[in-house]
């Protein structure tokens, strides 16, 4: 029998804290291990994202660099591959991509006011105290305390705290919340997921929001000592949404996973909406956000993203990488969600938002396999035939020059044939058209100038970046057996191929 230690037997079965008598504990750590064993074996488990050792996870929770490690937290579901009881997980790391699983920092506390759930929130530190604000659920004491109704779940939201003495391995909670209920003459679409900053000698908080009727908002509070909070007015609101569904989320009329800060000599909000992240770059004047430009994060599976700065004050963006596989398959897998690798924004000289993969992830790379073109002469076709991603576990970096009147495309098939994922670029009309598989994205790039992507190639997991402004993150589910052939089309275009193996963080997917 393997050994395996209690912390990681509990963690394994997917409980916090429990005591079983002797019998038990045996019997039941054959099957808490072949559990494991199956993740750490499981090819579509990523190698070189965080996720978490088992079970579900959602949004980026309070990222942080604090006394010279990375902090990420974010919602996990202790019980199953399912989303149910949020509470929040705690990952560390020495450079942001290598991670180390941490016991689960907040969970609900039973008959409190977050007894349903520990929802998104942010990390900020007060006067060094690292405090975490995050939203809680619970059932409404009347029905009109009601805050979020999705057709599933009618909760009462409210703004909590929590503080850390040991380095942010446990938590102490307010006795109560910091923010029990909404401005009284908005009929708001939800009250959640707070994002802070300091601005001069206070702080200042927005949550994301929405108003029936009017759209999405996010809603500024300011506050100078994080437990009291006054509400000045939304710092930028939507407008109505012209589609009607019982989740105001699914329409744009609830803005969720706020995320603001300074970028550049503008600002950046982020907003997760109808299943997308939106960005909007623009002036913060008055205590009011005014957009000048706005785009699509990320075109693909991708959510609830969330920014801190590195170690070096660099704007670094996190998001969540949902399944788009139904949800019988990942429970029957044991595990659903994968944390996006860090992105560093930055603004484009027209002030749209750049967004290009941290130079961190560079550490996994194996040793460099390259071709440059042109590709039609003998030896290079022979290196490029020789090319492989082995293990799904590769960065492939491609530049070609669009023709105006052709498509250019990508293919990753196995050597035994097996189709894997075909990426494309048709330049049309005025903006051209990105695509991996059927993910589209919407790229302008001019005729005549170099394109560059940029892929990462991990288990189930693609993100792909094309000329650091448009993103698509895809989920792929069928594990070739044999290694991944790359083939380019038309050869001509392409001016240079590079792929790296990527090392994995450990040897069992995280599974430890
Ligand atoms: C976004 C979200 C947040 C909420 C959390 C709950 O994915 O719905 O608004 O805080 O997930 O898990």
């Amino acid at each position: 029998m393997h050994k395996i230690s209690r912390r990681r037997f509990t963690a394994a079965l997917g409980t916090t804290a429990v005591t079983l008598s002797a019998p038990k504990w045996i019997s039941a750590l054959g099957s808490a291990e072949k559990k494991a064993s199956a993740l750490a074996l499981d090819p579509l488990r990523p190698q070189f994202h965080l996720l978490p050792a088992a079970n579900w996870m959602n949004d980026p929770n309070g990222p942080i660099f604090f006394e010279g490690r990375y902090h990420m937290f974010y919602q996990y579901d202790p019980f199953g591959a399912f989303w149910g009881s949020m509470h929040w997980a705690h990952g560390t790391s020495p450079d942001m991509v290598h991670w180390h699983h941490e016991p689960i920092a907040i969970a609900p506390t039973p008959n409190g006011y977050d007894r349903d759930g520990v929802f998104s929130g942010a990390i900020v530190l007060d006067r060094g105290t690292p405090t975490a604000i995050y939203t809680g659920v619970a059932p409404p004491p009347s029905p009109s305390d009601a805050t979020l109704k999705d057709g599933a779940h009618t909760w009462r939201e409210v703004q909590c705290l929590a503080i850390s003495h040991d380095g942010m391995r446990t938590w102490q909670k307010a006795r109560d919340p910091i923010l029990s209920s909404p401005p009284d003459a908005l009929n708001v679409t939800g009250f959640r997921d707070p994002c802070l900053w300091r601005e001069g000698d206070e702080w200042r908080m927005v949550l994301g929001s929405g108003v029936a009727g009017k759209g999405g908002a996010i809603l500024l509070y300011r506050s100078t000592d994080l437990r009291h909070w006054t509400y000045l007015h939304p710092l930028i609101e939507g407008s109505p949404s012209t589609s009607k569904s019982v989740n105001p989320v699914d329409t744009g009329e609830m803005w969720e996973c706020p995320d603001f800060f300074s970028l550049g000599d503008r600002h950046a909000l982020l907003i997760s909406t109808m299943g997308r992240v939106f960005w909007k770059v623009g002036q913060y004047k008055d205590q009011r956000f005014l957009p000048e430009k706005e785009g699509t994060v990320d075109f693909g599976a991708y959510y609830a993203a969330r920014t801190m700065l590195d170690r070096d004050g660099n704007r670094i963006l996190w998001g969540w990488i949902p399944e788009t596989r139904p949800e019988k398959e990942h429970k029957a897998a044991g595990w659903a969600g994968v944390m996006s690798l860090p992105r560093v924004l930055t603004l484009a000289p027209d002030g749209t938002l750049r967004m290009a993969p941290s130079p961190a992830v560079e550490t996994f790379r194996g040793e460099l396999v390259q071709v440059r073109g042109p590709l039609d002469s003998a030896p290079a076709a022979k290196s490029l035939a020789a090319m492989r991603i082995r293990n799904l576990a590769a960065e492939l970096e491609v530049t070609f020059v669009p023709d105006a009147n052709h498509p250019f495309s990508l293919e990753l098939r196995s050597e035994a044939d097996e189709p894997f994922a075909t990426l494309a670029y048709r330049p049309e009309g005025t903006g051209g058209d990105l695509s991996i598989n059927k993910t589209h994205a919407v790229l302008a790039a001019p005729a005549g100038q170099p394109l560059r992507l940029r892929l990462f190639v991990d288990g189930s997991v693609l993100e792909l970046f094309a000329n650091d402004t448009a993103a698509i993150t895809e989920r792929v589910y069928t594990a070739p057996q044999t290694p991944l052939k790359i083939a380019p089309r038309p050869r001509s275009a392409v001016t240079e191929i590079a792929v790296w193996p990527m090392k994995p963080i450990s040897s069992d997917r995280l599974t430890s």
